[in-house]
């Protein structure tokens, strides 16, 4: 499938930054700036800020997404928040998966997977964060630590329902280091991600998945990293919180 029949998504993961009052100001100096995107701009914003945050971008082309979920309706999981609840005040996307969640917070591919299928049954589209640490790059195990993240991530996501998926790569060695992937790079593993769609799917499947590049994008690299066919899109941390950047990268995307 042609790259410009899929649809170009840059969203902002905000992490754990901005309260609701600052979601509002940052939203409204961003919204004006993107107003003619020619693609889909998304923002991820803690879960205080998501009121604050749909109101702001009420009757704009801004979409707002949460940055996790739990797979349970509800139930005694202190601390945790269900589809249900992202899904009455407004949300439309979820971060699943994300790197530090693996990272600091004992995120597993069986509970992205869990997260995964409930934001799926619940109307949400997840966005399915994958990536390799500089160790297992070091050690030429990309390819397969990919493979398996991509494989039991999406484990019994069905071909209708990963119309719905969004996949992040997101190399951990790149993350809020300033050390970007190369585009060739990036591309690499894009288009290693779009295989194994096609391997566990069929080829028009994987053809028609958004996947997005995350890792130190920003207004100076990201034309670069968006004129890659498989590359169709940014998961952006550090340059999503200023407005002008952000809205820099949604020009390139919009080319
Ligand atoms: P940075 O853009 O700050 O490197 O973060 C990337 C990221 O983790 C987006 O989810």
């Amino acid at each position: 499938m042609d790259k410009a029949k899929r649809k170009a998504i840059i969203a902002g993961n905000w992490k754990m930054n901005k309260t609701p009052k600052e979601a509002t100001t940052l939203l409204n100096a961003i919204t004006p700036l993107v107003a003619d995107a020619d693609c889909e701009v998304i923002a991820c914003v803690p879960y205080v800020d998501l009121a604050a945050a749909i109101e702001a971008t009420a009757g704009t082309n801004v979409k707002i997404g949460a940055e996790n979920c739990h797979w349970a309706e509800s139930g005694a999981f202190t601390g945790e928040i269900s589809t249900g609840m992202l899904k009455e005040v407004g949300v439309e996307y979820v971060v699943l998966g994300h790197s530090e969640r693996r990272q600091y917070f004992g995120e597993t591919d069986e509970t992205v997977n869990k997260r995964t299928k409930a934001a799926l049954a619940a109307g949400l589209k997840p966005i399915v964060c994958v990536g390799e640490l500089l160790w297992e790059r070091e050690c030429n195990i990309t390819e397969e630590v990919i493979a398996r993240q991509i494989k039991l991530d999406l484990w019994d996501v069905t071909e209708e329902e990963l119309k719905n998926v969004v996949i992040a790569y997101e190399p951990v060695w790149a993350i809020g280091t300033g050390k970007t992937a190369t585009a060739d790079q990036a591309e690499e593993v894009c288009a290693f991600i779009r295989a194994q769609l096609a391997k566990l799917y069929n080829q028009d499947a994987a053809d028609a998945v958004t996947i997005q590049y995350g890792g130190s994008m920003n207004d100076g690299n990201a034309d670069e990293l968006l004129s890659k066919i498989d590359v169709d899109g940014g998961l952006i941390g550090g340059a999503s919180l200023v407005a002008e950047k952000f809205a820099a990268i949604v020009k390139a995307a919009s080319k």
